[in-house]
């Protein structure tokens, strides 16, 4: 008898963004800048922003509740929890057994996962060897931040482009795919291009101008230049694992940094804007929360239809970059 591996695929999909709106206008009154000057540079006209004291798991927890409603599964179906975020509510318990508990599930493993923007196309890879290899039979995926509470907002060149949110999906076994593929990368060697310096083991401690280091720090036209180049291979890499044609994609659902890196990867394709998943107007570069919304959003106004492929890619901090080839 052969044993034949299961595929997984996304049962329903869920979003959840706070309350308050940054606009660009806004941020002229806080740094040196201009609404045009973002918009042109970056696509971003405004960005949601946590309340005082709301957490990333307070941001994830109806995010994921919208993604098992869609699903209809109930709390005590999910057997399996990753969260994937940079901007985690506390050191420990992870973000997943903080979310775990405020959805009143019991006793199933939950975990978190850090790979800065590209967490939760992390994330969504090891639910789908968890799902394939029979270790779970409803798996909850997130990918939520506070980005804001390590945003530098006096330096202008970082605080324009990122904002707070949180989407989910649930995996569920299938017979076909579902999850064709996903692709991860890691290049260690440029940590120094985006990073946020501290931590409980390195310590919080001033940097030589007497600052406490807690902010994203980016260089962010090499960041820019290595982002289009990775997406742009990892788009070939995805479509030759599965010998298909560009022309089989029907959606692009992209990390929303900046809107020229999106129509890079859209021109490399040679898809029109129009089949490209586009919320970095309004909601900023989310990080880890950015492609779940971004999908969440396509499903819900009706734009991807069950059956159609779709191309998930990430990129951020680390260097990390990943994609994810989908029947949805
Ligand atoms: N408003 C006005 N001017 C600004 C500005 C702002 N918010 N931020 C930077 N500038 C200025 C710079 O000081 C510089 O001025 P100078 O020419 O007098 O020195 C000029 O604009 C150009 O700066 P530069 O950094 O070269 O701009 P850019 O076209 O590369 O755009 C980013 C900057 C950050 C928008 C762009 O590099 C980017 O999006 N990078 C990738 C970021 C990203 O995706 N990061 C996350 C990955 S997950």
């Amino acid at each position: 008898m052969t044993f034949k591996l299961k595929h997984s695929r996304i049962a329903g999909t869920g979003s959840h963004l706070p309350e308050k709106v940054l606009t660009n206008t806004d941020l002229e009154k806080m740094v040196e800048t201009s609404d045009q000057w973002i918009q042109e540079r970056t696509g971003i006209r405004e960005r949601h922003i946590a309340a005082q004291g709301e957490t990333t798991v307070d941001l994830a927890v109806p995010a994921a509740r919208r993604a098992m409603q869609a699903a209809g599964v109930e709390p005590d179906e999910i057997d399996f929890i990753i969260f994937g975020t940079c901007t985690p509510d506390q050191v420990f318990p992870n973000c997943g057994a903080l979310l775990q508990d405020r959805l009143g599930i019991r006793n199933c493993p939950a975990v978190s996962v850090e790979a800065a923007c590209s967490s939760f196309i992390y994330a969504l890879s090891i639910a789908d060897k968890f799902i394939r290899l029979g270790e779970a039979k409803c798996a909850l995926v997130v990918g939520a931040e506070t980005l804001s509470r390590i945003v530098d907002w006096t330096d202008r060149s970082t605080a324009i482009l990122f904002g707070d949110g949180a989407g989910a999906v649930v995996l569920k076994p299938a017979d076909e795919p579902g999850i064709l593929s996903t692709h991860l990368h890691t290049d260690g060697f440029y940590k120094d291009l985006l990073y946020c310096p501290v931590g409980p083991s390195k310590g919080f401690h001033a940097d030589e101008s007497g600052r406490m280091p807690l902010f994203i720090h980016m260089a962010g036209n090499e960041v820019f230049k290595i982002a289009v180049k990775s997406l742009g291979s990892i788009v070939d890499e995805t479509l030759a694992a599965n010998g298909l044609d560009k022309s089989a994609i029907d959606w692009l659902v992209p990390h929303q940094a900046n809107i020229r890196i999106i129509q890079a990867t859209a021109k490399k394709l040679d898809m029109p804007m129009e089949k490209v998943i586009v919320t970095v107007a309004e909601h900023g570069n989310t990080s880890s929360a950015s492609v779940p919304l971004a999908l969440d959003a396509g499903v819900r106004d009706g734009r991807i239809k069950r059956g159609q492929l779709l191309l998930l890619e990430a990129f951020g901090g680390g260097l990390t970059w990943g994609s994810a080839l989908i029947r949805y």
